[in-house]
């Protein structure tokens, strides 16, 4: 019966693809329910690093069953694409399995994406620009082609036909680029569909079958909690929901079928693409934490914006996704810094002092971010591999963001490597399956 959803904490890149990779070794599937290749998760293997936009991150187990949910949105020709490289690699993929509900993005999607943005001007997103936001509107508005089309060449030119019609107007500065051509494009996606058909099926009774039997399997969580778009910091927000009450919707399971729920956060804080982030700096310092971590985007290559851990927002997040358990990654990043700060109240515009998240848009953009200070450790830690090799400090840096936030830490990175990882606790799940 465990399943364990792993979600992001804060703005995304916390490390979940790393995470995820680590806990998949006890897993009988991997199963993303959201998002597209908006998402990047990287995982580094004995030195060889591979980074996942679509394909669940347990693939690099052999014949692992890795299945891209109904929730998901899927580019055909990018996924066709990390499969062959994939591939290429050596890697087994016989493991994966898309859903025949998930939506697809098509080439107008992207197409829209862009267009959206440049109207948007100075007020954009910073979107990812992999048609991410129009395809989850399709899906909404009952107009998407979902991967069963593929298989279906009247359909799927019918569907085509359909959802094309009311973007005519949006579309126009395209006109005459030949992959907007009725005709081609349902071509190209026919194609899709022949490579794509050995891994489409009905991925939620694979997933009941397994849970009914005691199997382990996790949901891998895309973007984060303060991306979602119901509960994140709208409208600088992705177009899922990615906290962990999405993943029953995503795969299609129920809400007992959840045992654990993993909030992924860095030992300090970033955001790429706009819209705020109380603890961002503009100094000398977020420069050090961007160097230090490799703050540089796995999709964009965008440098991504950098600041302190905000435990307000970590509050809020262990609320919302009913947190069992923090993984703190990337503590190694703060191994040279004297002092450390964490954030733990808010200043609103008008000088009130705030201890919540506030959902209040123009609030949340006026807040100052409180701080305490806490000693560094200043030592290497990438060595450490169980908490008895972690430098007091660096316990007592832990400890204060699990009391603040009252969710226990269960994993701490020190590293990008599999192995750079210190187990703080045993929990009664997958985690202990693990250990054991
Ligand atoms: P995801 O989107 O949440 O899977 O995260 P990304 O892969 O986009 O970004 C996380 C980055 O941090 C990747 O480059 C990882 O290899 C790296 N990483 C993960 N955990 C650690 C850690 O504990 N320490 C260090 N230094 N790097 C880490
Ligand atoms: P992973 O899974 C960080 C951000 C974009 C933009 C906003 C909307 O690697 O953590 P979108 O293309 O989704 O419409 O863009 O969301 N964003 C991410 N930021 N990590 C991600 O994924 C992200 N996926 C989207 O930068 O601000
Ligand atoms: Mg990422």
């Amino acid at each position: 019966m465990p399943g364990i959803v792993i979600v992001g904490a804060q703005w995304g890149d916390e490390g979940k693809g790393k995470v995820v990779d680590l806990l998949a070794e006890q897993a009988e599937a991997v199963v993303r329910f959201q998002g597209g290749n908006n998402a990047g998760h990287t995982i580094v293997k004995e030195g060889v690093t591979y980074k996942f936009h679509l394909i669940p991150s347990g693939i690099l187990y052999p014949g692992k069953l890795c299945i891209i949910g109904n929730g998901v949105v899927i580019d055909p020709k990018v996924l066709t694409g990390e499969i062959d490289g994939l591939k290429a690699r050596g890697i087994d993929v016989s493991g994966l399995r898309v859903s025949a509900n998930a939506h697809l993005i098509m080439p107008y999607h992207l197409m829209l994406d862009t267009a959206g943005e440049a109207k948007l001007g100075k007020l954009q997103i910073g979107t990812t620009r992999r048609g991410i936001g129009p395809a989850y509107a399709d899906k909404a508005s009952r107009v998407g082609i979902r991967v069963q089309d593929l298989l279906d060449e009247k359909i799927l030119k019918k569907k085509i036909q359909v959802a094309l019609e009311p973007k005519k107007l949006s579309l126009r500065p395209y006109e005459r680029d030949p992959e907007l051509d009725l005709q081609t494009m349902t071509e190209a996606a026919l194609i899709y569909g022949h490579k794509l058909e050995q891994y489409i099926a009905d991925t939620s009774r694979l997933l009941w079958d397994l849970l009914d039997d005691g199997r382990n399997v996790i949901f891998e969580g895309a973007q984060a909690t303060l991306l979602d778009i119901d509960h994140g910091t709208y409208p600088f927000v992705t177009s899922s929901n990615p906290i962990a009450g999405a993943a029953t919707v995503g795969a299609g399971v129920g809400p007992r079928d959840i045992d654990e729920v993993w909030g992924i956060a860095k030992a300090y804080a970033t955001r790429v693409g706009a819209g705020p982030f109380p603890t961002e700096l503009h100094d000398g310092v977020g420069e050090q934490l961007r160097e230090l971590g490799g703050e540089f985007g796995t999709t964009t290559g965008r440098p991504r914006r950098c600041g302190w851990i905000d435990l307000v927002a970590l509050k809020y997040a262990a609320r919302i996704n009913g947190l069992t358990s923090l993984a703190i990654t990337k503590l190694d990043v703060l191994s040279s810094f004297e002092t450390l700060k964490v954030c733990t109240g808010y200043v609103s515009g008008e000088g009130a002092e705030l201890d919540h998240f506030p959902y209040h848009q123009s609030v949340l953009h006026h807040v100052e971010p409180e701080y305490t200070e806490l000693p560094g450790w200043n030592e290497d830690i990438t060595g450490c591999r169980t908490a008895a090799d972690l430098p007091q400090k660096a316990k007592d840096y832990l400890e204060f963001l699990s009391d603040f936030v009252g969710v226990p830490v269960t994993l701490v990175g020190v590293g990008p490597g599999r192995e750079q990882i210190v187990w703080l606790r045993r929990t009664e799940g997958v985690a202990a399956t693990l250990e054991a």
